[in-house]
């Protein structure tokens, strides 16, 4: 059975190149960068080179960039440095974050290490941006604003240039996940006036365990992970070398043939739309579909018997999409950010996420599968 793979927000298929690169780090190239040999230095050369590639393209200077093991680590040692190191003691994030950074900011308020508020959302999921400026407006203690980018389950895109201004009217710390924006939109870390930003390889068809995290020059960290000097002391272990080769090969891909890609994908995304709108009854749409991410499309379908049984069956089929963040499929229950949404409690919803290799008639299959199981 042919599988058709439409969850590329949950994950994304190594692109054949970054593999051709990366592997002479699984293979003869095993020194270890810390070594003081020639054999170790030729892969320490490497992790810096990566190092200096990704900064140029997210306009940063090589010293802010620090590779980690994905966004789950980025975002956890963000937070955590902003409340334990730079004494942040409120901390202003969304209901509909991923868990990477729900759970740990709630984790801290839960230890008594900060006090945590919610910024209000709209109706179509977007952050109230004029709650966001009182809530920054009436705090009176050090704050850390953490709020991602775009949203892996409805594809939303936060207006970050105005977020980052807000942030610096009110001395706040900004922290941004950008997992599902790096590599997919020209970022740039200078005007997004972020001091922290997580990315992760593998949403770009790049390696797993390979993330990326920005820290703003003029931030001083302790590390999260302790141990070796790795990282510039910020992130200890042995280096994930090929992993990190492999990132920064997905990114350059990706960069160089951004154009191209954003107008492929957002053809096939609004070909789905209007097949999906003309084919399937009482369709809803899960967040702002038109403005969001173009990989991203979510639907919400009338709860009856068959819609609940939809996602089985579709992988019954050789159809992979999600109900609602993939990073936890499996997991039961409704989805946090569905949830949170307005008048969405009887609706099931199902994620559609896109990548370069997908194709309209995939898109058709699936219309006509989703169409004969309904
Ligand atoms: C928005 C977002 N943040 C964070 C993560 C976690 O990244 P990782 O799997 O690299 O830990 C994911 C998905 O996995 C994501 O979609």
């Amino acid at each position: 059975m042919q599988r058709i793979y439409f969850d590329n927000a949950a994950t994304t298929a190594i692109d054949p190149e970054v593999l051709t690169e990366m592997m002479p780090f699984l293979t003869e190239k095993f020194g270890n960068p810390s070594s003081i040999y020639s054999f170790g230095r030729e892969t320490k050369m490497a992790v810096e080179q990566a190092r200096k590639t990704v900064a140029k393209i997210v306009n940063a200077k090589p010293a802010e960039i620090f590779f980690t093991s994905g966004g789950t680590e980025s975002s956890n040692t963000a937070i955590n440095a902003a409340v334990f190191d730079l004494k942040c003691t409120h901390i202003i994030s969304s209901a509909i974050e991923h868990h990477a950074t729900l759970h740990t900011v709630q984790y801290l308020q839960k230890h008594g290490d900060a006090s945590l508020e919610f910024v209000k959302l709209l109706p179509d999921g977007h952050i109230d941006l004029i709650d966001l400026e009182n809530k920054l407006q009436q705090s009176t203690k050090k704050t850390l604003v953490t709020l991602m980018h775009a949203n892996n389950e409805i594809g939303n895109i936060l207006d970050i240039e105005k977020v980052g201004l807000l942030c610096e009217k009110y001395k706040a710390i900004f922290h941004s996940d950008a997992v599902q924006t790096l590599a997919h939109y020209p970022l740039d870390v200078r005007k997004m006036k972020v001091h922290f930003m997580s990315g992760t390889s593998h949403k770009f068809h790049g390696p797993k365990g390979a993330g990326l995290l920005f820290i703003e020059e003029n931030i001083s960290i302790s590390p999260f992970i302790n141990g070796g000097a790795q990282e510039r002391n910020i992130r200890a272990g042995t280096e994930n070398v090929y992993g990190i080769v492999g990132f920064a090969k997905a990114l350059s891909i990706a960069t160089e043939n951004n154009e191209k890609d954003i107008e492929n994908i957002t053809a096939i995304k609004k070909y789905m739309l209007a097949q999906l709108q003309n084919n399937i009854e009482g369709l809803v749409l899960n967040g702002d579909a038109e403005n969001g991410l173009y990989t991203v499309l979510n639907i919400g379908l009338p709860l009856s018997n068959k819609s609940e049984m939809l996602l089985m069956n579709l992988d019954i089929n050789g159809i992979c999409v999600s109900g609602g963040s993939a990073c936890s499929s499996g997991a039961s229950g409704m989805s946090h950010v569905i949830a949170a949404l307005e008048n969405r409690n009887d609706v099931v919803p199902i994620r559609f996420s896109f990548c370069k290799n997908n194709t309209m008639q995939e898109v058709d299959i699936v219309v006509n599968k989703l169409k004969e199981l309904i």
